[in-house]
């Protein structure tokens, strides 16, 4: 295992949203979190990142990270793309991947000329401030960026919220294209059609826990688990 939560609570103020949340990420896998809105999964993104008071038990690659404050969780190889899409809109498209690249070094890493290869449209644009592309491409740059950082681990909240069909056709080729250069993907979702074509595994959050665990045909298999917990 990558990562192993155990026990995870989570609280603004006095709302108790996490409730004994436990999973586990494997290595290079693509692990979807699927559920309604305000069910608790960005609340599980930010208590990974050490962004929310929390108790409970987070290991990364063997290590104990529950403790940690978030720029250390993100040295030791956790990227995360939170749901409020960062750029630096005032940055050219390529400064942005240049900030990505400067919080991690790693020679045979990811460079702004992947993202370039993957995306000719970033590279028409990459003089461009950041600020005047649309939201999918701004999906796709901080994507692209946190990247850069070489992260073991990506966390990635709704990254297809608000997009075109053409645009999430390329942020799932671009999650899969992470997997396989073997980084880890935790993908939050909404769009069970997305989730189950790229997952290998799949939770279900219902009010603060999981509710459900199992492979995209298992859930696929059960209808009450889509009633209950994702269709709206
Ligand atoms: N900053 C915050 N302060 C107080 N309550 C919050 C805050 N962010 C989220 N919540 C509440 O926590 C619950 C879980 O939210 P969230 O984790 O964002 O859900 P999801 O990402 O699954 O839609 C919701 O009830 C939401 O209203
Ligand atoms: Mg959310």
């Amino acid at each position: 295992m990558i990562l192993e939560v155990k026990d995870l609570n989570a609280w603004y103020g006095k709302s108790h949203i996490l409730r004994g949340v436990s999973f586990n990420v494997k290595p290079g896998e693509i692990l979807a979190m699927l559920g309604r809105n305000g069910v608790g999964r960005s609340t599980t993104v930010k208590a990974l990142m050490g962004d929310v008071e929390k108790t409970g038990e987070i290991t990364f690659e063997g290590n104990r990270i529950d403790n940690l404050p978030t720029h250390e969780i993100a040295r030791l190889g956790i990227g995360c793309v939170p749901e409020d899409r960062q750029v630096f809109p005032t940055l050219t498209v390529h400064q942005n991947l240049i900030m990505g690249l400067q919080s991690q070094g790693r020679d045979d890493g990811w460079t702004p000329d992947d993202a370039f290869q993957l995306f000719p449209r970033l590279a028409e644009r990459a003089g461009t401030e950041a600020g005047s592309l649309s939201g999918g491409e701004q999906q796709l740059l901080t994507m692209m960026r946190t990247l850069m950082g070489n992260p073991k681990l990506i966390l990635i909240d709704e990254p297809t919220e608000g997009l075109a069909p053409r645009m999430v056709a390329q942020v799932k080729d671009l999650i899969l294209e992470i997997a396989r250069r073997g980084t880890s993907v935790v993908l939050v979702e909404q769009k069970l059609t997305v989730a189950l074509k790229i997952a290998n595994r799949v939770l279900v959050m219902g009010h603060g826990s999981i509710v459900f665990e199992g492979t995209p045909a298992d859930l696929a298999a059960r209808e009450d688990v889509r009633r209950d917990y994702i269709e709206v």
